[in-house]
């Protein structure tokens, strides 16, 4: 298949033994996947994904990406990055109230140069995206929407080819586990499980949607982004494993859970987590190794999806 890919990610990323939180948490073998290192300003999981819309974006000619997010958001510092990176202007529309003195992913994006519109409720974000949408074309400024998250049938063929690149990697692993919010990571790795012949379990938990809504989004996009690949595959509610045990505390509520999985990483492996995303995919799997969910003689691939400048945000420093 012919299919518009730029370059620019840092692949493969290294697998790595945690040979000392697994000993701690006496469990089942426990490996990272450092997706925390692809390479686009700092890196993270929308890296893969923004390889496949950069180009399809330079593929019909656009001249600006234009997405959305949280004011912390790390899909949208990115898709700042990879504007700069390519010559496009960008605009991100954020839901939240702009500090006086923006910090970590905030200060990142307008060093990228992008425009930065807010809404004060995440509930009229969408409608505002696709209002700047509309006036940038009316205004000839040729944009390119990136949906929230990169989470499109293209975007989500990134976590297909990570598929390939595990398998290719040789590391024999049962599950691979990872946050999953608006699920593009998630079908993009169901995807890549089914036309890659990964034979473990692909388990997302969930930040901040339901198991059921998950369930639907995900085989739907995975589905769709099948027939990117030259092939429609049909995907159902029950090929997708999700977990929404972990995110009643909402959307970047740091807990004791999260605050502990980020401290345990730190502490026996020298490796940094963030509090939104990975902290809370982490705490989970920490706790279904508590409770025995995992065999003893399993091992776990434990997705390192980034994110770490929100260590730094105002809004979660002195939280950590
Ligand atoms: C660090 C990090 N991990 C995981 C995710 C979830 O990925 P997805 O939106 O593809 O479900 C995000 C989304 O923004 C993220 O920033």
């Amino acid at each position: 298949m012919d299919l518009p890919r730029l370059h620019f990610a840092h692949l493969p990323t290294a697998i790595e033994e945690l040979p000392r939180l697994t000993k701690y948490l006496s469990g089942p073998r426990i490996l990272v996947k450092r997706d925390d290192q692809t390479g686009l300003a700092f890196g993270g999981n929308k890296t893969r994904k923004l390889e496949f819309l950069v180009a399809e974006a330079l593929d019909q000619g656009a001249k600006m990406l234009i997405t959305a997010g949280a004011l912390q958001s790390n899909h949208c510092r990115q898709t700042a990055a990879a504007a700069a990176r390519f010559g496009l202007n960008c605009i991100l529309v954020l839901n939240g109230q702009m500090p006086a003195q923006p910090s970590a992913n905030l200060l990142l994006d307008e060093m990228f140069g992008a425009e930065i519109v807010t809404v004060a409720d995440r509930a009229y974000r969408e409608q505002t995206l696709q209002e700047t949408f509309d006036k940038a074309s009316v205004a000839g400024r040729r944009p390119y929407l990136v949906p929230y998250g990169g989470s499109s049938p293209t975007g989500a063929l990134g976590y297909a080819f990570a598929v390939e690149e595990i398998m290719k990697q040789n590391v024999r692993v049962d599950w691979m586990v990872f946050g999953t919010s608006s699920g593009g990571t998630h079908a993009g790795l169901v995807l890549g499980q089914r036309v890659f012949g990964f034979k473990g379990k692909v388990l997302g938990i969930s930040i901040d949607e339901s198991e059921d809504w998950l369930k639907t989004r995900v085989s739907q996009l995975a589905s769709d982004a099948s027939e990117k690949l030259g092939n429609r595959i049909e995907f159902t509610r029950e090929d997708v494993l999700a977990n929404e045990d972990y995110c009643r505390a909402g959307y970047g509520v740091l807990t004791d859970a999260e605050r502990e999985a980020v401290r345990l990483f730190a502490k026996y492996e020298g490796l940094l987590l963030d509090p939104v995303y990975t902290g809370r995919a982490a705490a989970g799997m920490i706790d279904l190794i508590r409770k025995g969910f995992f065999k003893q003689d399993e091992a776990i691939l434990f997705w390192h999806t980034g994110g770490q400048p929100a260590l730094f945000a105002d809004k979660y420093a002195n939280k950590i």
